[in-house]
C-alpha cells in the first residue's frame, strides 16, 4: 500500500466503503427488517460497510400504490429515513417495470386494456406522487427497469403495448419534472450480451438525441461464475461510457449454483423453470468453490476499478447470503460477500485486496 493509494486515510481500510472511497459508492439492497433496524445480524454490516442503499421492494409500484388512488408510503418513508440517518446515498427503485405492478394499472373496471392516454395519465400521477414525495432526498431513480428483450428489441410489456415505444421518454420526462435535480437511470440485466447491448446502445443514443435527461445506465449484475466474461463486462462499460452516460452496477450477486450456469438471463420465470429442484450445495459451499467465488469477485472489481470515474456506484443485491433472492426455488445459494452468520467470506477479503493492490 502506498500513501497515494489511500490518501487521507492513515490506517489500512477495513470496510468496503473506505476501501473504494473516491472510486465509487458501495451500495446494498435492504429489506424491510433492515430499514426498520430490526436485523441484528445485517444492520451492523450495513452501517459499517456501505454508503448507499437501494430498496429491495419498498418503492416498487405494488408496495407504494397497491390500489387505484391508494398510496401507502409507510415502508418507503422508513427506508428513506433509514438512509438519511445513516448519511447514505439513497436510491429509488423502480418506477416503471412489468413486474410487481398491479393489473389494475393496465385495465379498466371491466378488465379491458386502458387507452394510451389513460395509462400515460396513470404513469404520470404515480411518478409525480412518488418522486415528488422524496424530492431532494432520493439521489437517483431507476426510472425504467428491464424494457428490453434478449434480442435487443423493446419487450412487449403492457407499457409498450398500450402506450407505444415512447413510454420510456415519457417516464423520464415525468420523473425529471417531479425532481429536476434527481439522477435518472435506465436499469436492465444481461446488457453484457451482444444483441441486448446493441439494443440498449440504440435506445440510449435515441434518448440522448431527444434530450431526455438520462444520467446513467444500470447494469444489474446478476452474474454467474462463468458469465459474463471479464472482457464482456469491460467492453459493456466502455460502450456505455462512450455514449456520455455514467454506469452503475445496481444489483450485484454471483450465482454459484451449478445448475444455473450457462444461463444468460435474469428473467424470473425462465429461471424458476430451469432451476426448480436444483440444490447442489445444500450442505455448504465446498472450499474450492468458495475460492473460485473470491477470485471471480476480485476479477470483477478489477474491471469496475479500471472504469472508476465512469462507474459511479456498485450495489450488492442483499447483505448476507441468507438474504439473497437467489435462494428461492428450493436452492441454497452463496452469492454475496457475507455468509449466513454475517461473517465476511473469502470473497469479501478478495474485494478488499483488489482495492489495496490497484495499480
Ligand atoms: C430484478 C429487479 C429487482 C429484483 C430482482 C430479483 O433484477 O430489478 O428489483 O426484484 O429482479 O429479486
Amino acid at each position: 500500500m502506498t500513501a497515494a493509494v489511500f490518501a487521507g486515510c492513515a490506517t489500512k481500510p477495513t470496510t468496503l466503503k473506505e476501501a473504494y472511497k473516491g472510486d465509487f459508492l458501495i451500495g446494498v439492497a435492504v429489506n424491510q427488517k433492515q430499514f426498520e433496524n430490526a436485523d441484528r445480524r445485517g444492520n451492523p454490516i450495513i452501517q459499517e460497510q456501505f454508503d448507499s442503499i437501494s430498496p429491495e421492494n419498498a418503492l416498487k409500484w405494488d408496495s407504494v400504490h397497491p390500489d387505484p388512488g391508494v398510496y401507502d408510503f409507510t415502508n418507503a418513508d422508513r427506508y428513506v429515513a433509514f438512509g438519511e440517518s445513516n448519511h447514505m446515498a439513497i436510491i429509488g427503485h423502480t418506477l416503471v417495470w412489468h413486474h410487481q405492478t398491479p393489473q389494475w394499472v393496465f385495465q379498466d373496471t371491466n378488465g379491458n386494456p386502458v387507452t394510451r392516454d389513460v395509462l400515460l395519465a396513470g404513469m404520470r400521477d404515480h411518478i409525480q406522487t412518488v418522486v415528488g414525495r422524496y424530492k431532494g432526498r432520493i439521489k437517483g431513480w431507476d426510472v425504467v427497469n428491464e424494457a428490453l428483450a434478449e434480442d435487443g428489441k423493446l419487450r412487449r410489456s403492457n407499457w409498450q403495448k398500450i402506450i407505444g415505444d415512447d413510454f420510456i421518454e415519457k417516464a423520464f420526462q415525468y420523473a425529471h419534472e417531479a425532481d429536476p435535480k434527481a439522477e435518472l437511470y435506465y436499469n436492465d440485466y444481461s446488457l453484457e450480451n451482444e444483441p441486448k447491448r446493441k439494443g440498449a446502445i440504440a435506445l440510449i443514443k435515441k434518448l440522448k438525441a431527444e434530450g431526455v435527461p438520462i444520467t446513467a445506465v444500470g447494469l444489474q449484475g446478476h452474474f454467474k461464475m462463468d458469465w459474463p466474461t471479464l472482457e464482456e463486462e469491460d467492453a459493456t462499460i466502455s460502450d456505455f461510457a462512450k455514449l456520455g452516460v455514467m454506469v452503475m452496477i445496481t444489483e450485484l450477486d454471483v450465482d454459484v449454483v451449478r445448475a444455473t450456469q450457462g444461463n444468460r438471463t435474469a428473467d424470473i420465470e425462465a429461471n424458476a423453470r430451469r432451476v426448480a429442484g436444483a440444490n447442489v450445495y445444500s450442505n455448504g459451499l465446498p472450499a474450492d468453490v468458495q475460492q473460485a467465488l473470491a477470485k471471480r469477485y476480485a476479477d470483477l472489481f478489477g474491471v469496475f476499478l479500471k472504469h472508476r470515474g465512469v462507474v459511479e456506484r456498485v450495489t450488492f443485491w442483499g447483505v448476507t447470503d441468507g438474504d439473497s433472492w437467489l435462494n428461492t426455488w428450493g436452492r441454497k445459494n452463496y452469492p454475496l460477500l457475507f455468509d449466513r452468520d454475517g461473517q465476511p467470506k473469502p470473497a469479501f477479503q478478495a474485494v478488499m485486496q483488489t482495492a489495496r493492490s490497484r495499480p
